[in-house]
């Protein structure tokens, strides 16, 4: 038993160092300039990352995508999504049809749009590349109160892919 105790003891402080040391090695590491300039460089870059990913965009890859989007939407041209049908109950749950939607003046048409979207549109806002790939990122951030329920595609290509995909649609 009383050789228990420093075995233990020694558990104690071995843990603390390997503690206190990994605190120090995780500090002098974000105070490292190479890490703030790797940050910087990001951020400045992003857009034309962003940009070459748009042209490299794959249309094919982003129909694909595009089925996840039809539980609520259709893309048909002239056909009416059930949300967009008078006699249709609860009808802001689905969206509306996306057809020719890139470039278009956002909630304009047979749907009965949130305020949150009716706002923006009143604006003046379209929809753009810029303003879909937020949208896509986060509907409800974008647009708080908006009727899409939607959790949104964290992935910056699969959105480019996707809205690659719309813009054809005209
Ligand atoms: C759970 C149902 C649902 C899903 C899934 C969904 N949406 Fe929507 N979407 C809606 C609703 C509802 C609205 C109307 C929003 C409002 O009025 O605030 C909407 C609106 C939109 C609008 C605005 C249209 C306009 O006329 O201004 C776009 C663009 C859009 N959705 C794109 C997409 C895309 C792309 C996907 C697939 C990644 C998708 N949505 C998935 C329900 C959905």
């Amino acid at each position: 038993m009383a050789k228990c105790i420093p075995n233990f003891l020694i558990r104690v402080v071995h843990l603390f160092i390997i503690f206190t040391l990994s605190i120090t090695v995780n500090d002098s590491l974000a105070a490292s300039p190479q890490k703030a300039k790797v940050k910087a460089a990001s951020k400045s870059s992003s857009k034309r990352a962003k940009n070459d990913m748009l042209a490299a965009a794959d249309i094919e890859r982003g129909k694909a995508l595009s089925v996840g989007c039809t539980a609520c939407h259709t893309f048909k041209k002239g056909v009416k999504s059930l949300s967009e049908q008078k006699n249709v109950t609860q009808r802001v749950f689905m969206g509306p049809n996306l057809f020719g939607i890139f470039g278009k003046k956002m909630a304009i048409g047979d749907y009965p749009y949130s305020a949150a979207l009716k706002k923006l549109g009143k604006r003046g806002k379209t929809w753009t590349v810029d303003e879909l790939y937020k949208w896509l990122r986060s509907p409800s951030i974008y647009a708080p109160g908006t009727y899409m329920v939607f959790g949104g595609m964290g992935d910056p290509q699969d959105r480019l892919d996707l809205i690659a995909y719309i813009s054809t649609l005209k």
